[in-house]
């Protein structure tokens, strides 16, 4: 179905009942998705107690949309799952300023996981990593049994390596399959070939398997989105300012660490609320920046020659659309459909975006008025609402503290006496 524009002006001033029709209507989502998103408990108990141990309630985030995207062409609006106010806004303030050069551009590699068995106890871990690397047709023949099931939707294995590293340990085989795992996260099928195909590789180089698990360095499925904003939409000085913004970065590794913070504000959020492992998508993500050796952000920025900016992203996301908690957990089937993703590349595509977005959003503020004003605005509301305000007298607190500079639950609870 073909999707309404994702540009839905003063979303963020309606209530709730006119902001979900108007994520309805953009989304062209079903009555039953219509009613998950209206509900204030999507998850039923009897569920939750089956996807982890020990389960006591539940843990609420606030879900929203991201407007303003155009990821190659298709107007999108983009779920996200967070607690920290201004990420959703300023990712749909930076995809706002991009639709006048038609968006983000993306694309995903393959969904191909490597999965590691790690070999133990030879004599000559050299000698048995040869060997296995002249067995590789015989070993990949073994492991295909284990990769049925991911064979029969069109993945499965692709490749085979092995090498030694000297650990302090002594020597090791660290024994490598590439898997196609088509439009799932993957976890569950790479390891469970592993576990099925480690003894013959064992049997093979003459040693023990240990570990046999997936690495979260996918760097055979990373994705990538490029935008352009116009010198003339976001001005001169912004443009100078994200690039001072993006050297420093690229200069000294205090401040990459947090320029990769807030790309990960925007792809996590999106993580959770696809019901995809945010941590795996973290871990990735960060030994990508430091791959070379050198951490470095994940997004890069330069000058076209007409003064417009260009940016550009590039990191491992292991996400899926199939299996896992995108299927247990209802509200990520909603935050598929209001997608429209049809693949797992895809998905990956819109995450690779909405980083990018966020990420200029951040720089563009912090290298000109700074972030704090529209900051403390919305964190206002929340000190509003942990001081007990409810319904107009939220605004109207966090407003005066806002005003005032004086943004704490002492002075919430005060002007909340005070409008008794
Ligand atoms: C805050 O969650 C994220 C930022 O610190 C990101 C950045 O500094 O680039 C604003």
């Amino acid at each position: 179905m073909e999707k309404k524009s994702s540009a839905i002006p003063g979303l963020y001033k309606m209530d709730r009942k006119k902001r979900i029709d108007g994520a309805v209507d953009a989304s062209g989502l079903n009555s039953e998705q219509k009613k998950l998103l209206e509900s204030d408990s999507p998850l039923p108990f009897s569920s939750a107690e089956k996807i982890i141990e020990n389960v006591l309630g539940f843990h609420a985030l606030p879900f929203a949309v991201a407007t303003n995207f155009i990821v190659n062409g298709r107007e999108v609006l983009v779920p996200m799952a967070i607690e920290e106010p201004s990420v959703v806004a300023a990712a749909s303030n930076g995809a706002k300023l991009c639709r006048d050069t038609g968006g983000f551009s993306a694309n995903a590699d393959p969904p191909v996981m490597i999965g590691q068995v790690q070999i133990v106890g030879m004599k000559d871990a050299k000698n048995a990593a040869e060997k296995l690397n002249a067995a590789r047709a015989e070993i990949l023949k073994h492991a295909e049994p284990f990769a049925a099931n991911i064979a029969s939707y069109g993945g499965g294995l692709r490749g085979f390596s092995a090498r030694a590293i000297e650990t302090k340990r002594g020597g090791m085989v660290i024994a490598e399959f590439h898997i196609d795992v088509r439009d799932s996260m993957g976890a569950n099928t790479v390891n469970t070939i592993l576990e099925g195909v480690a003894p013959k590789i064992a049997e093979i180089a003459g040693g023990k398997a240990r570990l046999r698990i997936l690495t979260n360095l996918a760097v055979l499925r990373l994705a990538r989105a490029t935008a352009i904003w116009k010198k003339e939409t976001i001005g001169q000085d912004a443009v100078e300012g994200i690039l001072d913004a993006w050297a420093f970065a690229d200069a000294d590794i205090f401040r990459a660490s947090t320029h990769n913070k807030g790309i990960m504000n925007g792809i996590d959020a999106v993580a959770v609320a696809t019901g995809n492992d945010w941590r795996a998508v973290e871990a990735g993500a960060h030994s990508y920046a430091a791959m070379g050796g050198k951490y470095g952000p994940l997004t890069r920025y330069k000058k076209l020659p007409n003064g417009d900016l260009h940016g550009e992203i590039e990191l491992p996301l292991a996400v899926g659309t199939v299996g896992g908690a995108t299927r247990s957990l209802p509200s990520a089937g909603v935050a598929l459909a209001i997608l429209g993703v049809k693949s797992a590349g895809e998905l990956s595509c819109i995450m690779a975006s909405i980083g990018l977005a966020q990420n200029f959003a951040a720089l563009k503020a912090l290298s000109t008025e700074g972030i704090q004003r529209g900051h403390m605005a919305l964190h206002a509301k929340n000190v509003a609402i942990a001081a007990g305000a409810k319904g107009e007298s939220v605004d109207r607190v966090a407003g005066q503290m806002a005003k005032e500079g004086n943004v704490s639950t002492r002075r919430a609870e005060e002007l909340l006496k005070s409008y008794e």
